[in-house]
């Protein structure tokens, strides 16, 4: 029987990488690549790093294949990203059942951690619904962004009892910080956090974390907002791209 691992690699730096990813990683025939275009092509020199480095015998193959576009004629947001996965589902399945012989074993390497903001399990769920290919599949953890990001500004993500919310930039409200003390924001292209005018609010932030290319700021959201927008403007502008998270918390929302 055909093995798919998906493996979580962490979120930049090739020193983040499980144990189990690396036994994995010696297991693999076949590494399956979506390239997302040329200023991602960073993500994919990671990607290619942690293999050089971690796996002894280089006679795996790396098959890379250029992601779908979204197809922005669908209007509903949620509508456009299911039929993106079921493309999607439509190249894995085929590249699969063409280049993995049955005794073989595949991987695709996702960043940070698979079940987080990552739509990679999703996809694979459609390939097994439609019966057409068959394999086992193993999901090994990573560590995510946030846990990079908390470590690299060496703090907790909560208060003692308290919870954590966890969004996207385009879900990101006053109110929600308002009434959450701890809210994790991600895939924001847009300084969401500048809709926020609490003066009580502290930002955590940072761009690249883990990378060399890494930026870290904090601060109350106030005073530190025109910074973290201008360093991120002008890291995007010399990169090519940029992913940040960042916390805000809340002091005035907590419960006594
Ligand atoms: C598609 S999600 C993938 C998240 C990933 N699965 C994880 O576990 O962190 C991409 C978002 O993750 C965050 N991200 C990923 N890598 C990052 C890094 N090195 N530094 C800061 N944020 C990062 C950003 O918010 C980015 O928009």
């Amino acid at each position: 029987m055909r093995k798919l691992y998906i493996i979580g690699i962490g979120s930049g730096n090739p020193e983040h990488i499980t144990v189990q990813a690396i036994k994995a990683l010696n297991d693999v025939d076949v590494f399956f690549v979506l390239n997302k275009g040329s200023s991602k092509s960073d993500l994919i020199r990671l990607r290619k790093e942690i293999c050089e480095r971690y796996i002894d015998d280089p006679s795996y193959r790396t098959i890379e294949v250029v992601d779908p576009q979204r197809d922005p004629s669908i209007a509903s947001y949620s509508l456009r990203v299911q039929a993106w996965h079921q493309e999607r589902a439509v190249i894995y399945e085929d590249l699969i059942g063409r280049e993995l012989k049955d005794d073989e074993c595949g991987a695709f390497l996702v960043w940070g951690d698979p079940s987080l903001y990552d739509s990679t399990l999703r996809v694979i769920d459609h390939i097994i619904a439609r019966g057409i290919v068959h394999f086992d599949h193993e999901v090994i953890p990573g560590i995510t962004s946030i846990q990079a990001l908390a470590a690299r500004h060496k703090i907790t993500l909560n208060g003692i009892g308290e919870s954590i919310c966890i969004t996207t930039g385009r879900q990101l409200t006053p109110g929600l910080v308002a009434s959450s003390e701890n809210v994790v924001v991600m895939l924001d292209g847009k300084c969401s956090f500048r809709e926020v005018l609490d003066q009580d609010v502290e930002i955590y932030w940072g761009a690249y974390v883990g990378s060399d290319k890494e930026i870290l700021l904090s601060g109350r959201l106030t005073e530190k907002l025109e910074t973290i927008e201008v360093a991120r403007s002008a890291a995007r502008e010399k990169n090519g791209w940029v992913m940040d998270t960042y916390l805000l918390r809340n002091p005035s929302a907590r419960r006594s």
